[in-house]
C-alpha cells in the first residue's frame, strides 16, 4: 500500500497523478485538516505531526510513504528518514531546477507557504538549481485557506490568487512554480492570471513517477485499486476536490481529533 499525506486536501492532488499512472495501487491518504494550515506552524511541531502520521500509516500497511505536502516535506523529510530507516519516503521540494533551465527572462517566482520559502529545503534547492537566474519567492498565506473552504475559481479566489502573482509578473518572472501542493486546485484562477505572460511548472507528476518507481521496486505497484482517505476535522469540499483531480470511489473516514 502507498501511503500519502497533507495537512488537508492538497497532496490528493498528487494522489491523483499517482492513481493515473498505477489504477490498482492500494492508496491510503491521510489529510490532517484540524491542525491545517501547517504554513504558519514551527517546523518542530511538523515534524511532530509527521511523524505520528507516518507511525500511522506504517500501522495500517504502507510500505512507502508519499509526504505530498512541501511544507511537511521542508521540515520533516530528513528527520523521518532518520527516525524511519527502513522505510522509504518521497517528498516535495519546489521546483526550481525545471523552471530556472525553461526560462527566458531570467526570473523565475515560486509560490509556497512561509513555512516552505524560510525552510534549509528551499535555500538548498535555490542554491542549487538558481544559479544565473533571480528567483523570487511569494508566500500566498491565504490559498490554502481557500482550497480548505472550498472557494476556488471564485471572486474571492481570483482576486487572492492576483495579489499574489501579480508582484512577481511584474518584475519578470515568466515561470510560476507551484511550491504548494494545494495550489493546482487553484489552477484556473492562476491560469487566468499569467495566461500568455508565464508558464506554470507543478512537479506533482515528476514526484508520482518517483513513487511509483519506488513501489514497483517494493512490488506494491498493484493491487485492488483501493483508495481510502482520512480526514482529521471534517469532509467538507472532499467530493469537489476528489472529481478535480479524478479519483474515484474513495472509502472516506473522518476521523476527530489529532492524528
Ligand atoms: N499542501 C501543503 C504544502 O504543500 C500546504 C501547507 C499548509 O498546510 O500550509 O505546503
Amino acid at each position: 500500500m502507498i501511503g500519502i499525506f497533507d495537512s488537508g486536501l492538497g497532496g490528493l492532488t498528487v494522489a491523483g497523478h499517482i492513481r493515473r499512472l498505477a489504477p490498482t495501487a492500494d492508496i491510503l491518504y491521510f489529510g490532517d485538516r484540524a491542525r491545517a494550515p501547517y504554513g504558519p506552524r514551527s517546523a518542530e511541531e511538523v515534524l511532530a505531526f509527521s511523524s505520528e502520521i507516518t507511525r500511522r500509516l506504517l500501522d495500517a500497511g504502507a510500505r512507502v510513504i508519499v509526504v505530498a505536502c512541501n511544507t511537511a516535506s521542508a521540515a520533516a523529510l530528513h528527520p523521518l528518514r532518520e527516525q524511519f530507516p527502513d522505510t522509504q519516503f518521497v517528498g516535495m521540494e519546489p521546483a526550481v531546477k525545471p523552471a530556472a533551465s525553461h526560462t527566458t527572462s531570467g526570473v523565475v517566482g515560486v509560490v509556497a507557504t512561509a513555512g516552505t520559502l524560510n525552510g534549509a529545503l528551499y535555500e538548498s534547492v535555490v542554491a542549487r538549481f538558481g544559479s544565473g537566474v533571480t528567483i523570487i519567492g511569494a508566500a500566498c498565506p491565504d490559498w490554502v485557506d481557500l482550497v480548505e473552504t472550498g472557494d476556488m475559481r471564485t471572486e474571492r479566489s481570483a482576486e487572492a490568487v492576483a495579489r499574489c502573482l501579480e508582484p512577481l509578473l511584474e518584475q519578470g518572472a515568466d515561470r510560476i512554480v507551484l511550491g504548494c501542493t494545494h495550489f493546482p486546485l487553484l489552477g484556473d484562477d492562476i491560469a487566468r492570471v499569467v495566461e500568455g505572460r508565464a508558464g506554470i511548472v507543478d512537479p506533482g507528476p515528476a514526484v508520482a513517477r518517483q513513487t511509483i518507481r519506488v513501489a514497483s521496486r517494493l512490488g506494491i505497484d498493484r493491487g485492488d485499486g483501493h483508495l481510502a482517505i482520512q480526514l482529521t476535522g471534517d469532509s467538507r469540499g472532499l467530493d469537489a476536490v476528489i472529481e478535480l483531480v479524478g479519483l474515484a470511489n474513495p472509502e472516506v473516514a473522518v476521523i476527530s481529533g489529532s492524528a
